[in-house]
């Protein structure tokens, strides 16, 4: 049994790769594989009143979900350090009641959890935050910047038994779902290689628009881009649940921008590409990259028996090819969600998924599909690719965060 065999993450694992086995044994359960076989899981019907008071911080990106729509939650309060866009959540949410700022909120015994959208460099410790006050959390994206934060998160998480979920859009963009839904009916053969890659050009230079915000520099100057790896490592680590165990990374810069030549991460990177190894003995190929001409996040999965190409900015279409066959229809996933939330709020029409999985997952007690250990796997590859890139690529180990 390998070591990740023994993780809570591997019982997840081998739950897909036993379903896959058994599904290629006896034939596919997605007879056909038709967009209308792949899109046909259970409609979401609502079984149970109990209701989770969700309290919001963060009125940036933390205004595009749909906390107030779920028949099974109200927003209790909300937050942020800027007057204005605690009006913003405020509107958004429907909600009578605001704290001046995060800290504040987690004093609201009303409150059951917290959903955190504040900047990645707070996100361990707001979710730490809350997590000792005895709120469940939902954070945006990444988990964590450190190596030492992560433990950190584990440990809280584990001391209190709380419910973490992170907030990974990529998890639930519809042809992730697809992907997903192909692994573990088996119908991808053996998935040898992905390739996963998000692109935003411009993200922590020193003109762009996000760098800067009332005169002072926000945590998005110079960024480090595998400190961002989530949108891409998401897209394997949601889908087979492998863990990457190694990784080379090779940073470019950008010479003469400021924003990678005096920042708090002391960065000088502006693109990242990574070739990641993963405990199934797979190459995953990662980027990460702000300074190429490229936009948006994209991914391909190659399994022996199927291949799958997600659309793209460059004008690729979407197209799951099996030997002589291929299918350029993507499944309507809609149904899984109550009506109220069935619109596009971005990212792939992943927002109303993801505030729905962490709502049913506090109301069935049970630990969300993005837990603190998939959030995990899919953050600290990136910190170690970071670190690679200092050294030219050089092949680093992976440290695991799953359940010892
Ligand atoms: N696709 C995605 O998953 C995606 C997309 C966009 C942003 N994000 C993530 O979402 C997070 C927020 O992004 P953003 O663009 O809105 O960032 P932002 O910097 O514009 O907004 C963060 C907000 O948090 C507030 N805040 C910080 N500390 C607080 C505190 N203690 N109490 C109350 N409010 C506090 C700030 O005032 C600010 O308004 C980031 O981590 C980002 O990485 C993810």
């Amino acid at each position: 049994m390998s070591k990740t065999d023994r993780t809570a993450h591997a019982r997840l694992s081998r739950r897909g790769f036993m379903q896959a086995s058994a599904a290629v044994a006896s034939g596919s359960m997605l007879a056909g594989a038709t967009p209308q076989a792949l899109a046909d899981v259970p409609a979401w019907r609502q079984t149970s009143d109990k209701v989770i008071r969700i309290g919001v911080v963060g009125g940036g990106f933390g205004v595009t979900f749909h906390w107030h729509e779920h028949p099974n939650c109200v927003v209790e309060a909300v937050s942020d350090l800027i007057p204005e866009r605690c009006e913003r959540l405020q509107g958004r949410y429907n909600c009578d009641k605001a704290y001046e700022s995060l800290e504040k909120l987690i004093l609201d015994p009303a409150i059951d959890a917290v959903a955190v959208f504040t900047e990645a460099p707070n996100h361990a410790k707001h979710t730490i935050d809350c997590m000792e006050h005895g709120k469940h959390v939902i954070a945006a994206v990444p988990a964590c910047l450190t190596l030492e934060e992560a433990a950190e998160i584990k440990e809280v998480k584990e001391r209190t038994g709380l419910k973490y979920m992170m907030a990974e859009t990529s998890h639930y963009r519809w042809e992730t779902i697809t992907a997903r839904r192909l692994f573990e009916d088996g119908l991808f053969g053996r998935l040898v290689y992905c390739e996963g890659e998000y692109y935003h050009p411009g993200i922590g230079a020193a003109d762009d628009r996000l760098s800067m915000r009332g005169g002072e520099r926000t945590w998005r100057w110079g960024y480090p881009p595998m400190l961002y790896p989530t949108h891409s490592t998401g897209f394997l680590v949601g889908v087979s649940r492998e863990r990457l165990v190694k990784v080379s990374c090779i940073g470019t810069r950008k010479p003469g921008d400021l924003g990678f030549e005096d920042n708090d991460y002391d960065n000088p990177f502006a693109n990242g590409m990574a070739m990641f190894l993963t405990d199934q003995g797979h190459p995953f190929r990662c980027n990460v990259c702000w300074d190429i001409h490229g936009h948006g996040e994209r991914a391909q999965w190659f399994g022996t028996d199927a291949a799958l190409y997600m659309d793209g900015w460059g004008g690729q279409p979407f197209v799951l090819q099996f030997p002589g066959r291929s299918i350029n229809t993507m499944p309507d996933y809609w149904h899984m969600v109550p009506e109220d939330m069935r619109y596009d709020t971005g990212h792939g029409k992943s927002h109303p998924f993801l505030s729905h999985e962490f709502i049913m997952a506090l109301v069935e007690d049970r630990e969300p599909d993005i837990d603190l250990y998939e959030s995990l796997a899919m953050t600290v590859p990136g910190i170690v690719a970071h670190a690679s890139s200092f050294k030219d690529g050089e092949q680093l180990d992976i440290p695991s965060f799953d359940i010892a």
